[in-house]
């Protein structure tokens, strides 16, 4: 029996829609998997009632089925599903790298990307690499249809989850179809930016790059308080603020001496919206680890 723990990752960081990706130092999910015949799962923690345990529409069912590698799978959710916090990519690349070692199929961590990948298409319909990538590779990562390129990186995040729903259709639904040059060009600026202080460990460079004038205002749109929130956090410290994956998350970089208060200031604005929320003072950290 093998013990893996994969990480929450937040996707887009604002100006990387569906390319950038960071892993998160907490929160994360804990699978413990072991050699069976045939695929069977069992799903606890947050959210769990809202998981399917039929290996056919569980995303750790398809990986496991990818690297033909049946298993017990007890998943310990610590990722919310629908948070925009990568939860099925946390338990699609605890899968993949649990599987692996367990069978030793000896595929390199970068294979594993687009085998979780496709596993979390299966039930999603949907296979970007963007929340896999960092869950399985840790740190900074940049997925595009070439491959997946990464760095090691430290900076200092606070990611708020609001309760309140927003589901992932409504939220791609809203993406607007195109963008003047204007906007791609300020849009290249910001990405540029936030690599560059990615590679640095420069929160001040990754807040500003976080900027995005294009998928982020009509997301935000579907998150009650996120301009409150947005204001307050930028007040208390924060260098940066934009919409974790597809939300309600929203995620903040700021500097270490910052990040109690500016989490204790998005929960206090999302309260004044009356939305109960909880933050995870967190930074971008390790990919799956194996215990
Ligand atoms: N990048 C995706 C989105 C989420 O923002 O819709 C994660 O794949």
């Amino acid at each position: 029996m093998l013990t893996v723990r994969a990480p929450a990752t937040s996707a887009n960081l604002g100006s990387g829609f569906d390319v950038f990706g960071a892993a998160l130092s907490r929160p994360a999910d804990v699978l413990r998997v072991s050699e069976a015949d045939r695929t069977t799962i069992s799903v606890t923690g947050a959210g769990s009632q809202y998981i399917p345990e039929d290996p056919e529409k569980n995303t750790v069912g398809a990986v496991a089925e990818a690297l033909d590698a049946p298993a017990h799978i007890e998943i310990d959710k610590g990722v919310r599903p629908a948070s925009g916090l990568g939860s099925s990519a946390a338990s699609a690349a605890a899968a993949a790298v649990g599987l692996n070692e367990l069978y030793e199929r000896g595929y390199s961590r970068a294979e594993l990307v687009p085998m979780a990948a496709e596993g979390e298409a299966v039930v999603s319909g949907d296979a970007h690499a963007d929340n896999v990538a960092p869950a399985i590779l840790g740190g900074f990562t940049i997925a595009t249809p070439e491959g997946v390129t990464r760095v090691d990186a430290g900076v200092p995040l606070v990611a708020c989850l609001p309760e309140v729903v927003v589901s992932t259709r409504d939220a791609r639904r809203v993406v607007p179809a195109g963008a003047t040059i204007e906007e791609v060009v300020e849009t290249v600026g910001c990405a540029a930016t936030l690599v560059v202080g990615m590679c640095r460990d420069d929160p001040a460079l990754v807040g500003r790059g976080m900027a995005d004038a294009v998928v982020t205002p009509a997301r935000a749109a579907l998150i009650e308080g996120y301009e409150t929130v947005h204001t307050a956090a930028l007040g208390a410290g924060a260098t940066g603020v934009t919409v974790s994956g597809a939300g309600p998350t929203v995620v903040a970089a700021c500097r270490e001496s910052d990040r109690r208060a500016v989490a204790a200031t998005m929960v206090e604005a999302f309260a004044d919206a009356g939305v109960e929320s909880r933050a995870y003072q967190t930074r971008v950290g390790r990919g799956a680890t194996v215990h």
